[in-house]
């Protein structure tokens, strides 16, 4: 049975045929501990079967998860925005530290500088500074990736599709709820 994840999978493999780089990532919004909303891009990762985000535990987006979020796709190229409501389940540790290790250099010392010299998303004097800290580091040879690396696989429970091809330019614009085991579908008015 074809799922509305399948319809996911299968329109951003067509944007990523259309060679568009947004089918890459996409807008993750938490709400902070004031209540306040806040949007990030992040690479949408694919992990077998499931989507999944990368991120380290010190940045606040972490907690934030902890309450939920929002994720947000539009691809130009095809003309689609899908809007999606999850549940998360953190991703094996041994499968973080290996797909951490084609992380490029600077971003492996970024994430040791998180965990010995400040957290992410936190004020820091300069980048004089954070060049400095960034540089002191001493990480073992082979450098291995910290615990505090994490990823979170997501589990839709709703997904919401708006199609803006109709020649009419009257939007196609559905909603996909998990229900048990079972989506359901509604036409909303778009
Ligand atoms: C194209 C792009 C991809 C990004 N991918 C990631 C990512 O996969 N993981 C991540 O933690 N931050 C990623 N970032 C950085 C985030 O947008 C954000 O600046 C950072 O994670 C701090 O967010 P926070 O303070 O809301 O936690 C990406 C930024 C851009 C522009």
């Amino acid at each position: 049975m074809t799922t509305p994840l399948d319809l996911f999978q299968s329109d951003r493999a067509r944007a990523r045929e259309a060679g568009d780089p947004m089918a890459a990532v996409c807008v993750l919004a938490t709400v902070a501990e004031d209540g306040k909303p806040e949007a990030r891009t992040l690479v949408l990762r694919q992990v077998e079967d499931d989507l999944a985000l990368f991120m380290h535990e010190s940045s606040p987006k972490w907690r934030q998860l902890q309450n939920g979020g929002s994720i947000n796709t539009y691809w130009p190229s095809i003309e689609l925005q899908y809007r999606m409501q999850f549940t998360t389940v953190p991703i094996d540790p041994s499968v973080v530290a290996a797909s951490w290790q084609y992380r490029p250099e600077t971003p492996k010392r970024m994430d040791w500088f998180y965990d010995l010299k400040q957290p992410q998303s936190t004020p820091i004097a300069s980048r004089e500074q954070l060049q400095l800290g960034l540089d002191e580091l001493s990480l073992p040879e082979p450098v291995t990736a910290p615990a505090t690396a994490r990823g979170l696989l997501i589990k839709p429970t709703q997904l919401e599709r708006l199609d803006l091809n109709e020649l009419s330019g009257l939007h196609d614009r559905r909603r996909y709820s998990l229900v048990g085991t079972q989506w359901q579908e509604v036409v909303l008015v778009p």
